[in-house]
């Protein structure tokens, strides 16, 4: 198979190590095991488990935990995976081949069509835009789905923080089933809302047709434990979807299994831990780019812990970043791994003191693009 690289991660391979400031995780900061631990009042006895395979659909008692988190779905709704990413793989991989057409949100994390696209699918991509505070244009979609087998959608939005509106949201979903296409709905930015207010309802809340995907990496602060999961009440879909599985990962590791459990037990204290952590830096963020407003400008996100900037310099997005990392030693994600110019890719859900110093750095950098030192 030929297929073409994820060049975000690509652009992490080559640089996060050698940076002394990291600005490009998409996540909160992550939990050590004794913190995870601790802090939901376990011990290390309670994560004693039998180091054999585990159920190829997720351990169940980890699949009622996050079955709770949406209406009306039982424990057989759920698919357990390793990370949100192996849920996304899965998805495209049954409902995707050659002759497939999938249309999707556009720019976002690229693995969510990419797999579409290497599979040989002819990719549509129905383009948020600045001006429009990237919100999604739903008589563009109307227009582009035709063939269409998959829709994607990815709500909060990486790269930019956007929030969907549950109007606009169930609008996406009647397009859907009016058409009977599937609908690939990733949330694994849902519930790091500033305004619990700016929270749409998870998609298979809504439609027969909606799968949702999420995991404990970005919100949770446990991206380690790889465990993300699908939600789906359409049993014949969700069975054709679960069987790929069997050919990518058998199950997911035991121990990890067990330690999702323990933090979905304490889900709200773990919410309400990434959601300090994330209005905290935002604030932070917001001021550093008022002060810089004379040649940074953005849409400031409403949620999550990632945002895009754009820089009035004449100079392409790797040259830019490049540039910081050679001179500065922060790591920051060139808009070019999400195809789009001129802007670059800041995560805020680390430490908050390194995060005023990685800000600050980047205000030295660009001095001297504007010569001024
Ligand atoms: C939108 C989105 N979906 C899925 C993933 C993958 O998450 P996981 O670590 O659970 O595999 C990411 C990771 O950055 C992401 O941003």
């Amino acid at each position: 198979m030929k297929f073409k690289p994820f060049l975000l991660e690509r652009w992490f391979s080559k640089y996060e190590h050698d940076c002394e400031i990291m600005m490009g995780e998409s996540g909160v900061k992550p939990l050590t095991l004794k913190e995870l631990i601790d802090l939901t009042g376990n011990t290390f006895d309670d994560i004693d488990v039998k180091l054999g395979y585990g159920w190829s659909n997720g351990l169940p008692e980890l699949r009622e935990l996050i079955a709770e988190h949406y209406e009306d779905l039982d424990a057989d709704s759920i698919v357990v995976t390793n990370g949100a990413i192996e849920a996304n793989f899965i998805i495209s991989n049954t409902l995707l081949d050659a002759n497939s057409e999938v249309v999707t949100i556009f720019p976002t994390y690229a693995q969510l069509w990419q797999v579409g696209e290497n599979l040989g699918a002819r990719v549509k991509k129905w383009r948020l835009l600045m001006d429009n505070k990237y919100k999604p244009n739903i008589d563009q979609l109307a227009d582009m789905i035709e063939n269409t087998d998959l829709i994607i959608i990815n709500y909060p939005h990486n790269p930019t923080g956007a929030v969907l509106d549950k109007k606009d949201l169930e609008k996406i979903c009647e397009l859907a089933e009016l058409h009977k296409i599937p609908l690939l709905s990733d949330e694994i930015y849902r519930g790091l809302e500033y305004k619990a207010t700016d929270r749409a309802p998870p998609a298979v809340d809504l439609s027969e047709n909606a799968i949702s995907v999420a995991g404990l990496s970005k919100v949770y602060g446990l991206p380690g434990l790889r465990i993300g999961w699908l939600a789906c009440k359409n049993k014949e879909l969700l069975d054709r979807i679960w069987s790929f599985r069997d050919f990518t990962s058998i199950c997911n590791g035991v121990i990890n299994e067990k330690l999702a459990a323990i933090a979905l037990q304490n889900r709200e204290l773990l919410r309400e831990r990434g959601l300090k952590i994330a209005i905290e830096n935002f604030e932070i963020l917001k001021q550093w780019v008022d002060d810089h407003s004379d040649v940074i400008s953005w849409v400031p996100p409403k949620a999550a812990v990632l945002t895009m900037l754009m820089y009035h310099f004449d100079m392409d997005s790797e040259t830019f970043c490049r540039g910081l990392i050679e001179q500065k030693s922060v790591f920051v994600v060139p808009g070019s791994c999400f195809e789009t110019e001129q802007q670059f890719r800041v995560g805020f859900g680390y430490d908050t003191e390194r995060l005023k110093i990685g800000l600050q750095k980047l205000s030295e950098y660009i001095a001297s693009l504007k010569g001024e030192n």
